[in-house]
């Protein structure tokens, strides 16, 4: 018997990448049955009869499907691929305009944005994840899904008894990027990194030599020789978002030249500035449903009124390939190397052990072990120690519904200037998310209904 994959939020626009790697490499994954399971109809039928026929087509023998009914899509799984928006990129247009009319970002997984993201996204994912202990309890699951940072601590919170390992692609095509930037194959350098999700730092890159090139990026960047690390040949150049992002993160680096910081630090270290350059009238989320989102849905109709898959491809990005990887060294323990976020356990010896921390870690079928990073200087710790009192604090107002503690988390947050920014900011958020966000107790007058 072969493995089942499925993919929870099977309807996502992030899908069509995975979905692609997965075709490529099942026989390295020993996967006979792939399931496509979404809450929405329209968007797992879409996705699931276009890639029913793409695989067909391309003559795979695995065995697809797609469905709403989540007991069955559960039932004897062995890879969980999670990645689910709950009030889709619309929700994050709106949050993030909401933010903004407060004078603060509202990106979709720092600040506000993430923080009304993480509140529809946490009882969501906790609801799934009983069904996984009641159905598949031995299954993998390897979680994708935002806001990454707050949901992984629920995670640990809330499964320690399941095998769930909460991924970003981020680390990952940073180091792609820098690997490009060296003109050196990916596989030659060891990254040393630390931090939580969006919210980390590069402390080392290990060439094949055993040499330290950060320095010669630090020098690089100080000198002016280099703004950027993307090549002009790299795919993300063609989104001004992206190729933004990577400027900033270089001059952040040339700010705060101690470590390379994850480009997300843009949002806490420079809030202001983020909020300057983003238009109210258009934001991220209003891009990607204009962009990717369309294009997306706009072939799979096409493929399905056709009949026919023949003439379309899905592309293999990043995103399908690094999950991918790690399902693959889980079921050949193979030991790899990869940046996941997990219990810190003394791994950051000056850093809360319970906390879940984003770490290079080793990983076989056992799962990740986590590799010594020691002590970490005072700056980074003090950040990290506010944010994760966020998140932390997060998780407690999604889980028990409190104002108080969604209070005391915005008041934390490093995007919020005060008080009364919080109150009104989540006054607005909470209005906009009633039926999405879990029934809050203890709210303010605001919300009496007369
Ligand atoms: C990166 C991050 C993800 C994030 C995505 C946003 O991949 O690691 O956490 O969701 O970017 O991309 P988008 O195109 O939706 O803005
Ligand atoms: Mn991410």
């Amino acid at each position: 018997m072969g493995n089942k994959f499925v993919l929870v939020g099977g309807g996502s626009t992030q899908s069509p990448s995975i979905l692609e790697v997965l075709r490529r490499r099942y026989q390295d994954l020993d996967m006979t049955e792939l399931v496509l399971y979404d809450n929405d109809p329209i968007r797992v039928n879409m996705l699931g009869k276009y890639t029913k026929m793409y695989y067909e087509e391309s003559g795979s023998p695995v065995r697809v499907s797609y469905t709403t009914d989540i007991d069955a899509a559960l039932t004897g799984a062995d890879f969980l691929f999670m990645q689910i928006r709950p009030g889709l990129n619309k929700q994050r247009a709106i949050d993030e305009k909401i933010c903004m009319r407060h004078g603060i970002v509202g990106q979709e997984t720092c600040g506000l944005g993430g923080f009304s993201f993480a509140m529809r996204v946490i009882p969501a994912i906790m609801s799934i994840l009983e069904k996984v202990r009641q159905l598949c309890p031995d299954a993998w699951i390897l979680n994708y899904t935002n806001p990454e940072a707050v949901l992984s601590e629920a995670i640990s919170q809330q499964f320690p008894d399941l095998k769930a390992l909460c991924i970003c692609d981020m680390p990952i095509s940073i180091e792609e990027a820098i690997a490009g930037y060296f003109h050196k194959p990916l596989r030659d350098l060891t990254f040393k990194y630390f931090g939580m999700n969006h919210f980390g730092w590069w402390t080392n890159i290990i060439d094949e030599h055993g040499v330290d090139l950060l320095p010669q990026l630090r020098q690089d960047v100080q000198s002016g020789r280099t703004t950027t690390l993307l090549q002009t040949n790299e795919e993300t150049i063609g989104d001004q978002y992206w190729s933004d992002t990577y400027k900033r993160m270089i001059r952040l680096f040339k700010l705060f030249p101690e470590y390379l910081p994850n480009c997300y630090l843009q949002y806490y270290l420079t809030p202001d500035e983020m909020f300057e350059d983003v238009d109210i009238d258009y934001t991220r989320g209003d891009y990607v449903m204009a962009g990717r989102e369309k294009r997306i849905y706009d072939e799979c109709k096409r493929v399905i009124e056709n009949g026919s898959a023949k003439d379309s491809s899905l592309h293999a990005g990043d995103h399908g390939n690094y999950i991918v990887d790690i399902a693959n060294a889980i079921i050949h323990d193979t030991r790899e190397r990869f940046t996941v976020n997990l219990k810190n356990n003394g791994a950051i010896s000056n850093f809360d052990s319970e906390a879940v921390v984003e770490l290079p870690v080793y990983i076989g079928s056992a799962g990740a072990e986590s590799i010594n990073v020691g002590q970490i200087p005072t700056f980074q710790k003090g950040l990290m120690a506010q944010q994760k009192a966020y998140e932390k604090l997060t998780v407690e107002a999604a889980l028990t519904g409190s104002w108080q503690k969604a209070l005391e988390a915005a008041v934390m947050n490093k995007t919020v200037p005060s008080y009364r920014v919080a109150q009104e900011t989540l006054q607005d958020l909470y209005q906009a998310n009633k039926s999405l966000w879990p029934k809050m107790t203890g709210l303010p007058d605001f919300a009496v209904e007369v």
